[in-house]
């Protein structure tokens, strides 16, 4: 069995946020895809182990900020190597809460979406969220990073707690 086929599947990078109470946090994530149309239905992959997770859950509602090209790996690295539990990953970070408050990315983004959590799927390791769609906009013309884009370009990796890390 060649892993590397796993490789050659799309995906596009966001920051996955949710909060409550004034309280948010955000992560990175390139599982997020859509599901259906009418109503929008998306489906986002989230570690057990993260604080966003926690988030979700709690609040029953996440937020995906679509990077950029612009996003380098300093900005990526704040959100996808480093956790809520030990630093604060919106300080000097542009941010807006949305009508449900949930936190949204305004930098190095070029679009945003509110989802409320209409279901969820146990994976073992991770839980697939289920949203529907509340509320969204573009912010700007400027073009959607994807995980390709990502590993080529950035020279990013994924960690271990991303759905798509291989070992190798
Ligand atoms: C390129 C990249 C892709 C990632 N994709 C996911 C993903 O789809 N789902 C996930 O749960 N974690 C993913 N991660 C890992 C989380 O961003 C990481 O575990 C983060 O530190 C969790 O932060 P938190 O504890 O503040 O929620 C990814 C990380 C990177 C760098």
């Amino acid at each position: 069995m060649n892993l590397n086929a796993l490789r050659n599947m799309s995906y596009g990078m966001y920051i996955v946020s949710s909060g409550k109470d004034g309280l948010g946090n955000g992560q990175i994530a390139n599982t997020v895809f859509q599901i259906t149309s009418d109503p929008t239905v998306i489906g986002v992959s989230i570690n057990k182990q993260n604080l966003t997770h926690e988030f979700i859950e709690k609040s029953k509602g996440f937020s995906l900020s679509i990077l950029n090209t612009d996003a380098d790996f300093k900005f990526i690295g704040n959100f996808g190597f480093k956790s809520g539990r030990d630093i604060d990953k919106f300080q000097n970070i542009n941010v807006k809460h949305t009508s449900l408050d949930i936190p949204v990315v305004l930098d190095n983004t070029c679009a945003w979406i509110e989802c409320k959590v209409i279901n969820s799927v146990d994976c073992g390791t991770h839980t697939l969220f289920l949203g529907e769609l509340t509320d969204c906009d573009v912010l700007n013309e400027s073009e959607p990073m994807t995980y390709s884009y990502y590993h080529k370009v950035v020279k990013g990796k994924s960690p271990k707690t991303a759905p798509t890390f291989i070992n190798n």
